[in-house]
């Protein structure tokens, strides 16, 4: 196959026709990488788990010097991408996504096509899972990452090749040319034709042309209940068409179809009684496709019969996210009226009776423009619809259509579509709207499929806790009022993970506290999402005899962790005894203890972060850089998870004496039991202690000698046991916060010649 061609590079390879291409032609024993945007995307668990690398942008530095093809898609401009604009000046070969699978297509015996506007990835992932059963081990090519127990693409040694043919352009607006024209099968099945796609066809009329044109002398297999089908039928040579459907003219008839909650039933004249694991009539005629291809191609009912019956769908179609007893999430691609409709049938069929509620976010504003009544009729069959805004395609410019949300919801006289700015408002509503035993579906093409772990929660525990306009009064040890915008209280990793991926995907800037002991808020509001981290796990992932490994969830008040340890004979953390605040904050500023030095962070060995696009990491050690004050974190404001710490064994009583010495030494030189955020500035560097001669790099000691003990602006004042220290008497204010914060500076700096550096945060 694709012979003197070994290293393949895809530029754009995160697309799901991309990727599973190139998990095809790695089977094939290519060697296959790729680029991409750096933003998570449903392909990236199928790439990692076929060890196919790519890098994070289409920078020219990232294009291989050794490469024998370039391939590329209709996203991430086509032709004109930095990338292949270099690969072209360099003399690669570039080719298209669509003529390279025309290409390989021709190596295989029989070639199976599947077209449609609809269905075609259910269809087509479905004769691939059969083939499959039946041991036929057919290569193929389908539209989705994974569907039941197989993924999208893969080379195997049989004889034939199932495709799902798109009917999409090219590289639009540049090439409009319908991707399918360069596939050349031996059988093509049709599940329906419409109008769909704005952007490559200027109307029905001419996507029916298209399909003509594909159909040109190959072998038909077509759902004559569609009403376009019907209508191009008479100019195909019938001695090529082989029809099905439920309609009484249909070579092979569908009858008796019963659908119930366990799935759906049906016969086919001549062939026999089928059962599948799917629901909807659209999934009913999507099958009789499939076993009257097989039918042809001379397999027994029988088998065809026990080979299809498992097939649980495929990913983001009718795909069950969460159950809790008999409410249920699901998500669906469906962007198409057509589509939005016979999903939505399904699940009446499949749960009688039961509400059902849609999220939907309206893909491209041309489609949403073309079938603006297609919309507001097909999505108020849903007993409520919440529309989000339109998710664009980076092809379109937005200005061109003038097109919103609104307007599928002005057009309608139903009451039942709701629509929202942004997800918070969402979430707010359907925590009031939902009820038990309600059937939820996140429904389109674009990025709604996100909301699942969120609305999980909403499910789960009636309410995903967030607020609006909270003041965060108690949660601070300093004791400052101060409004936060939203805010959550996040009690689990998931809460945590999915606050993080709304700020970015509504770009709002989020701030995450634990204890709220090295956090000095200055602000009248936070703009934004505030995170209070009440993650609280503890669990041992390993012993031997010399120590244990725990991993501490990073909202774990650290007083509580430390007493466990202690407890249990466990090394580590004694001398940090009456150390306020959470896991997280302490490794993300590296708390320490002087007397001797040690950090808190001194036997972490590895932690689980949430990074700044929502993704959730393990990262060594090393990664922390922790130095004094400081770990990477400070920098990346990349937000602990968890931490997993190795604890050496030790006698329970020796490591009773060391906590109670230190924790002496803090009561004795610290103010403890009051409104304070702990040491509020940095200690001065030991070139700085030498240059100024003084006794110690303690701030506290500069504070102190600076005059400053006791020094008072309303109810803040500086501690008269440790000069490091600004208390709140109760009432205090952010003025007088601000003002005893610029006193000291400017004292210390007057008497010692240093600026003094916060070490709490000051927001
Ligand atoms: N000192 C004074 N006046 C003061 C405070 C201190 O003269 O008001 C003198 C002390 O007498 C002592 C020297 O300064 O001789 C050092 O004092 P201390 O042992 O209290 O240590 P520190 O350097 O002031 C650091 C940390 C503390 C930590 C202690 C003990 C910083 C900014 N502070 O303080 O951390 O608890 O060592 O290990 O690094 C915190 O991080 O919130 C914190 C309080």
């Amino acid at each position: 196959m694709l012979d003197g061609i070994k290293h393949i590079f895809f530029v754009g390879i995160k697309g799901v026709a991309m990727a599973n291409l190139a998990v095809f032609l790695k089977k094939a024993g290519k060697i296959v990488t790729g680029s991409d945007i750096d933003e998570e995307f449903i392909t990236d668990r199928l790439l990692k788990k076929n060890k196919i690398n790519w890098s994070k942008d289409f920078s020219l530095k990232n294009l291989p010097k050794e490469i024998d093809l370039i391939v590329y898609s209709a996203a991430n401009k086509g032709l004109q991408n930095s990338q292949l604009i270099e690969g072209k000046k360099r003399g690669y070969k570039l080719i298209s996504q669509a003529e390279l699978l025309g290409l390989i297509m021709k190596e295989f015996e029989l070639r199976i096509a599947i077209s449609g506007c609809h269905g075609k990835t259910t269809t087509s992932s479905l004769l691939a899972y059969t083939l499959n059963k039946l041991g036929a081990y057919p290569s193929y090519i389908v539209g989705v990452p994974f569907f039941t127990d197989y993924q999208g693409g893969d080379f195997q040694k049989g004889k034939y090749f199932v495709v799902e043919a798109d009917e999409y352009g090219i590289n639009p607006p540049y090439d409009l040319t319908p991707k399918f024209h360069k596939l050349d099968p031996d059988y093509i099945i049709c599940t329906n034709i419409d109008f769909d796609h704005p952007d490559v066809y200027k109307n029905l009329n001419e996507t029916k042309q298209a399909f003509l044109k594909f159909f040109d002398n190959k072998k038909l297999f077509l759902d004559i209940d569609n009403k376009n089908i019907k209508e191009i039928y008479h100019k195909l040579n019938k001695k090529n068409v082989t029809t099905y459907g439920f309609s009484l003219n249909a070579e092979f008839q569908i009858i008796n179809p019963i659908i119930d909650s366990e799935g759906s039933s049906f016969e086919i004249s001549g062939i026999g009684k089928f059962k599948i694991s799917l629901y909807g009539k659209m999934n009913v005629s999507n099958a009789a496709s499939v076993i009257v291809v097989l039918h042809k191609m001379g397999y027994k009912s029988k088998e065809i019969q026990k080979a299809i019956s498992q097939f649980k769908g495929s990913e983001r179609r009718f795909e069950q996210k969460y159950q809790e007893s008999d409410t249920y999430l699901f998500d669906d691609y469906a962007h198409h009226p057509t589509e939005i409709e016979a999903t939505i049938e399904a699940a009446r069929e499949r749960f009688k009776g039961r509400r059902i509620l849609v999220i939907f976010q309206p893909h491209t504003f041309s489609r949403t423009k073309f079938l603006l009544k297609e919309f507001s009729e097909t999505l108020s069959k849903a007993d409520y619809t919440f529309l989000l805004p339109i998710f664009s395609s980076s092809r379109e410019n937005r200005g061109d259509f003038k097109i919103t949300t609104d307007d599928i919801i002005n057009i309608s006289s139903k009451k039942n579509l709701l629509r929202f700015h942004n997800v918070f408002e969402l979430l707010s509503k359907l925590q009031k709207v939902l009820k038990k035993g309600d059937i939820i579906f996140t429904m389109g093409a674009g990025s709604v499929y996100k909301l699942k772990d969120v609305i999980a929660r909403i499910i789960k525990h009636g309410k995903w806790n967030i607020k609006e306009e909270v003041d965060l009064y108690h949660y601070l040890t300093l004791r400052t009022h101060v409004i936060a915008e939203y805010f959550i209280d996040a009690e689990t990793r998931e809460d945590i993970v999915s606050a993080k991926k709304f700020s970015i995907e509504k770009k709002l800037p989020i701030f995450l506290f634990g204890g709220g002991s090295n956090v000095a808020i200055t602000r009248k509001k936070i703009y934004g999402l505030v995170i209070k981290n009440s993650y609280i796990k503890k669990t041992v992932v390993a012993e031997t005899n010399e120590y244990v490994d725990i991993n501490v969830s990073s909202g774990y008040p650290v007083s509580l962790l430390i007493n466990k340890t202690i407890d249990r004979g466990l090394s580590g953390f004694e001398y940090h005894k009456g150390l306020p605040g959470t896991v997280g904050g302490a490794v993300a500023m590296n708390s320490k203890w002087t007397r001797p030095i040690t950090y808190f962070s001194d036997n972490l060995i590895y932690a689980y972060l949430v990074d700044n696009k929502g993704r959730v990491k393990k990262v060594t050690r090393k990664y922390f850089k922790f130095a004094y004050d400081y770990s990477i974190l400070k920098d990346t404001r990349e937000f602990v998870l968890e931490a997993v710490f190795r604890m050496k064994k030790e006698d329970p009583e020796v490591l009773k004496k060391r906590a109670e010495v230190a924790l002496n030494y803090r009561k004795q030189t610290q103010p403890h039991g009051i409104s304070s955020s702990g040491c509020f500035f940095k200690n001065i560097s030991i070139e700085e202690k030498l240059k100024l001669d003084v006794p110690t790099t303690s701030a506290g000691y500069l504070i102190d000698k600076a005059g400053m003990k006791g020094y008072t602006v309303g109810d803040f004042y500086v501690s008269k046991l440790h000069a490091n220290f600004i208390i709140n008497k109760g009432q205090g204010k952010r003025e007088e916060l601000l003002k005893i914060i610029s006193d000291i500076k400017e004292r210390v700096k007057l008497k010692f010649g240093i600026e003094l550096e916060e070490e709490v945060v000051v927001v």
